[in-house]
């Protein structure tokens, strides 16, 4: 069976797929729409990053194809509807750049603690300006993170190693790591913290949730870090509280809009401004999430071609079974209709299978079942690929 690894993904996922049985080819460029449905027939997995465009008339013209990874954390360049009438299962990389963003947020804090951005900029001005006016350590100060999920849990455990107090806010009930303090608001949060730190995700309700009033309630002199989402800050409001004085620094990573392409200009009211540190969505952009990123979606790839697990995918009903050790396992994805269940279990009982394991899920129109027996016949295969409920049906071997 063909991979096919556009977009220059890292190596680890060429070996993880070779060491699967995989024939692999890797490509550097992406692929337009054209190519791919020429080049598409006889591959089985697709991997791909953000430039690359699935269509519906791609993935109709990949009838070969099973399962595209996206070596990446969005998966809006993939028609997900299209592919989940396929049955094509979807994977991504939701978390491997957590600890990318989290080195990040630590280094602009200590950065704006010690207001280095306009240390260096006066040093390549040739102004030698040594001072401890304004500079503070981190230690002892009380970092407010906003959104405690996997970016913020992380933030608070490495902050805390650093001397930092550590208070949060989430909408969520969150257990606290360490010795975070969760508060009963923002508002509180923002009473007490010396830095501010969003890491909430894009829920359509969070549009603008940071804005002229929760800058009023921190605290005077106080750091505010965004590097989660650039629609959850009013950036105007942002750049009123610096002028002002009463936020004494700011970093941030992404912005309400940013730029399409390499080297497009940038426009933003921040831009200018002392004491603020801005960066190009680089939070997550390191050699090491490259790494995490092939690892983690050819594993899901792996996974899906081997045991029939759909861990994780973002479109068809998610099932992790237990690795297959013995015997067999039988994948059924249907159409969620009444009584699928009951027919398979049926046919089985029919043949005298005995069944060690049973798992199912449903999403939306979908369903999926597996079952593992000591071994399946050619003709319950084929009595599943008949019903008229069936999306795919594939057996597995340990
Ligand atoms: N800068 C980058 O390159 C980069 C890279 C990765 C992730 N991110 C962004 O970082 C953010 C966090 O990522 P994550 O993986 O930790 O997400 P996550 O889903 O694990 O955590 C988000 C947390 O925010 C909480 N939340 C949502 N809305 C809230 C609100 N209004 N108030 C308080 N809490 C709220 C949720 O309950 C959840 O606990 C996301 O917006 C993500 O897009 C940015």
């Amino acid at each position: 069976m063909k991979a096919l690894l556009l977009e220059n993904i890292h190596p680890v996922a060429v070996e993880t797929l070779e060491k699967a049985g995989f024939e692999v080819e890797l490509r550097t460029a992406s692929m337009h729409e054209d190519e791919l449905v020429a080049d598409l027939p006889g591959v089985t997995l697709l991997g791909i990053r953000s430039n690359t465009h699935i269509t519906p008339r791609v993935l109709e013209a990949a009838t070969d194809l099973k399962a595209i990874g996206c070596f990446c954390i969005g998966t809006n360049q993939v028609d997900l509807k299209a592919a989940t009438e396929r049955g094509i299962a979807v994977f991504n990389a939701p978390y491997s750049n957590t600890r990318s963003v989290v080195e990040l947020v630590i280094g602009y804090i200590i950065m704006l603690a010690r207001r280095l951005p306009e240390k260096t900029e006066r040093m390549h001005a040739g102004i030698w300006d040594k001072s401890a006016k304004g500079s503070h350590e981190i230690r002892g100060r009380t970092l407010g993170i906003v959104g405690y999920g996997n970016i913020g849990t992380q933030l608070s455990n490495i902050a805390e190693a650093l001397g930092m107090y550590v208070i949060f806010y989430d909408i969520a009930d969150r257990l606290a790591h360490g010795n975070a303090r969760r508060m009963p608001s923002l508002d509180a949060l923002l009473a007490e913290a010396d830095v501010v730190s969003l890491h909430i995700d894009g829920r359509p309700g969070n549009l603008g949730m940071f804005g002229e009033e929760q800058f009023a309630k921190m605290k005077p002199r106080s750091l505010f870090i965004n590097a989660a989402r650039g629609f959850l800050v009013d950036n105007d409001a942002l750049r009123t509280h610096i002028e002002s004085g009463h936020i004494a620094g700011a970093a941030l990573d992404v912005f309400p809009i940013e730029p399409k392409a390499q080297g497009d200009a940038f426009e933003s009211p921040l831009r200018g401004l002392d004491n603020v540190v801005l960066t190009p969505h680089v939070g997550g952009s390191t050699q090491e999430a490259q790494e995490e990123i092939g690892w983690f979606v050819s594993g899901k790839l792996r996974n899906f071609m081997a045991e029939g697990s759909t861990a994780l995918s973002v479109n068809l009903p998610a099932i992790q079974p237990p690795p297959l050790r013995e015997g067999a396992r039988l994948g059924f994805l249907h159409h969620n209709v009444p009584g699928v269940l009951a027919s398979v279990n049926n046919l089985l009982a029919d043949e005298g299978a005995n069944v060690s394991g049973q798992y199912l899920a449903t999403a939306g129109e979908l369903g999926y079942v597996v079952t593992d027996v000591a071994e399946i016949s050619a003709e319950v295969l084929a009595k599943l690929e008949a019903s008229p409920h069936t999306a795919w049906v594939r057996g597995y071997q340990s």
